[in-house]
């Protein structure tokens, strides 16, 4: 795979060489009873980033989703999310499944919610209804193209929501993205928040986990959640230290990807056919190829067939997401092939 230009996902990244050597060097425990002192300084790192009182390591963004709204919610109850959010379409189900939650999405254009939009949606007990349990909030929102929460925004919901007694959880899977953009630090933008999910292994390149932040006590349940879910890891030292690489060294670069994504937008928008749906904030490009009059599965088939990797989100619509191992050659490159398959 190392000669495609691999635009699917930042999931792909591949470790750094100095994040293998930190992990064949790492100082490891049994996690499962605290003892990984690189877990443990990974995870003291992650709540003093935040600003938060603790933090978990978890193996990935859904299971850090998954205790996220199992912490707030009872079984029964709805979970307030968007509706192209990452937990209600990329999931399994995992609320319903672990924590007995239905989902109650609001769709909103450009993935951002606003609390006008939520108020009319949070519900009472009642004879007939579910109570909300929980509102959950992507940023930045993968499939509405990467797109940031201006804080304001934010935090209104979070303060609307905490007057009647709702707590937030936020998917921040990329949320060192939208720090970027915002070119505001995490711990400011996600103050209101009362847990945080991020991933050390999307832009940030680690090859694996993702981090649950926020109090004391819902982090020590969280422990216990993420025993349940299997997630208990053992030495997972030598995956925290590439983590502890992702976390410090590698939000500094994440402007790279940006200018990326903005360049291979504009290619994309004087390419016949081809529109660009939204104003590019981060690293993802979704874009309309209806016009084209190729299907969306044809037209990734064709990139693939000269090394483009992309992929086809739902009908005439393809996301292209910009990451570490496709520096700006490699764009350049994709830039070249792109027209060329029309
Ligand atoms: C917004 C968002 N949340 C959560 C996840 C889940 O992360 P993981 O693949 O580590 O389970 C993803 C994965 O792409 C994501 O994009």
């Amino acid at each position: 795979m190392n000669d495609l230009i691999d635009l699917r996902s930042d999931t792909v990244t591949r470790p750094t060489p100095a994040m293998r050597r930190a992990m064949a060097e790492a100082e490891v425990g049994d996690d499962v009873y605290h003892e990984d002192p690189t877990v443990n300084r990974l995870e003291q790192r992650a709540a003093e980033i935040f600003h938060k009182e603790a933090a978990i390591f978890v193996p990935s963004g859904t299971m850090g989703n998954t205790i996220g709204v199992k912490l707030h919610t009872r079984h029964g109850q709805e979970v307030i999310c968007e509706a192209r959010g990452h937990v209600i379409n990329y999931e399994l189900a995992m609320m319903a499944w672990f924590s007995g939650c239905l989902a109650r999405p609001i769709y909103s254009e450009n993935g951002i919610l606003t609390w006008d939009q939520i108020l009319p949606e949070i519900r009472p007990l009642h004879g007939h209804y579910a109570p909300t349990g929980v509102i959950e909030l992507e940023n930045t929102h993968n499939i509405a193209g990467g797109s940031v929460y201006p804080p304001e925004v934010f935090d209104r919901i979070a303060d609307g929501a905490h007057e009647l007694g709702l707590k937030i959880h936020l998917d921040g899977a990329r949320i060192f993205n939208a720090a970027t953009y915002l070119n505001r630090p995490v711990h400011e933008i996600t103050a209101q928040a009362d847990t945080v999910m991020f991933c050390l292994s999307k832009g940030l390149g680690a090859p694996v986990g993702s981090m649950l932040v926020g109090t004391e006590k819902d982090i020590a349940a969280a422990r216990l959640y993420r025993k349940r879910l299997g997630g208990g890891m053992r030495q997972a030292g030598v995956l925290a230290a590439a983590g502890l690489i992702a976390l410090e060294q590698m939000p500094a670069r994440l402007c790279e990807d940006h200018a990326n994504a903005r360049f291979l937008a504009d290619v994309l928008n004087h390419t016949k056919g081809i529109r660009v749906t939204h104003e590019v904030q981060t690293n993802i490009v979704i874009f309309d190829v209806g016009a084209t009059g190729i299907p969306a599965p044809e037209l990734s088939a064709r990139f693939k067939s000269r090394g483009v990797l992309i992929n086809p989100v739902r009908g005439t619509l393809m996301r292209l997401v910009t990451h570490l191992d496709v520096p700006r050659p490699a764009c350049e490159n994709a830039a070249g092939i792109i027209p060329a398959c029309l």
